[in-house]
């Protein structure tokens, strides 16, 4: 499938649009920026990593009966994806306390909660993509109640299944943000990327930290922590 017109361009991925109306390509890019875009910068070969990590990702979700945009890997930073209209929500889930929670709420990086956390956020910059509750969500015309409880229960599935695949390389998946859209039959499907980019992801053992977090820290070594979740994955 040929790319044609950039439709849209986020922080880290551009969207093309292609000779089918339902088709889109989405391009991974090295670029990354952290803090509602406060703090730019690029990590090398990060497009390439993880148009990979997130092929095998969601097609693991679907092989387990979750439907996502996903159809192909084109290239190494190319992937052919359902068109969809994305629901401006970022859904973001919590098995251990960590980033803005630990902060806000004052607990300690790393407490494990008493019960999985489900949150909403609005996806907007301007905002700064705070974070709401379902009635605001419902109010402001984003969703309606049905499909934010069809939206809780996929991500809950979609928790388990990212809990376990991770798990069996040694890594906790401590919190992750997905987002999701409508397609042309209006079915809401997974959108978007899952990648060391939206998901804290802690070595057991180690408790070595294997994402975003060491560009958002400065802590070095970000492309290598992201090829070894590459590798794990056998991606
Ligand atoms: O910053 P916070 O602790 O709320 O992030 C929770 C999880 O959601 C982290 O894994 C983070 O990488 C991800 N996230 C994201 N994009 C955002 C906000 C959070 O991928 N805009």
């Amino acid at each position: 499938m040929v790319k044609q017109e950039m439709v849209y361009e986020g922080k880290a991925k551009q969207v093309f649009s292609t000779a089918d109306e339902n088709l889109v390509v989405i391009h991974f890019k090295d670029d990354a920026t952290a803090g509602n875009g406060e703090k730019k910068g690029t990590i090398e070969n990060k497009g390439i990593i993880n148009n990979k990590i997130t092929a095998t990702l969601y097609e693991m979700l679907e092989k387990n009966g979750i439907r996502t945009h996903y159809k192909e890997r084109l290239s190494d930073r190319d992937q052919l994806c359902e068109k969809l209209e994305i629901i401006p929500l970022e859904v973001i889930v919590r098995n251990v306390i960590a980033g803005s929670m630990a902060r806000t709420l004052h607990i300690e990086e790393g407490t494990t909660p008493k019960t999985t956390i489900f949150e909403i956020c609005y996806k907007n910059d301007e905002c700064g993509d705070p974070l709401i509750n379902d009635h605001h969500a419902v109010a402001m015309g984003l969703t309606t109640y049905e499909e934010l409880e069809k939206v809780y229960a996929t991500t809950a599935q979609i928790n388990d299944l990212l809990k376990t695949t991770f798990d069996s390389e040694g890594i906790t998946l401590v919190d992750f943000k997905i987002e999701f859209g409508r397609n042309s039959q209006g079915e809401v499907l997974l959108a978007d990327e899952i990648t060391p980019d939206t998901c804290r992801l802690w070595d057991k053992e180690t408790g070595q930290k294997l994402d975003k977090d060491r560009f958002r820290r400065d802590l070095g070594g970000i492309e290598e922590a992201y090829i070894e979740i590459l590798k794990r994955l056998g991606a």
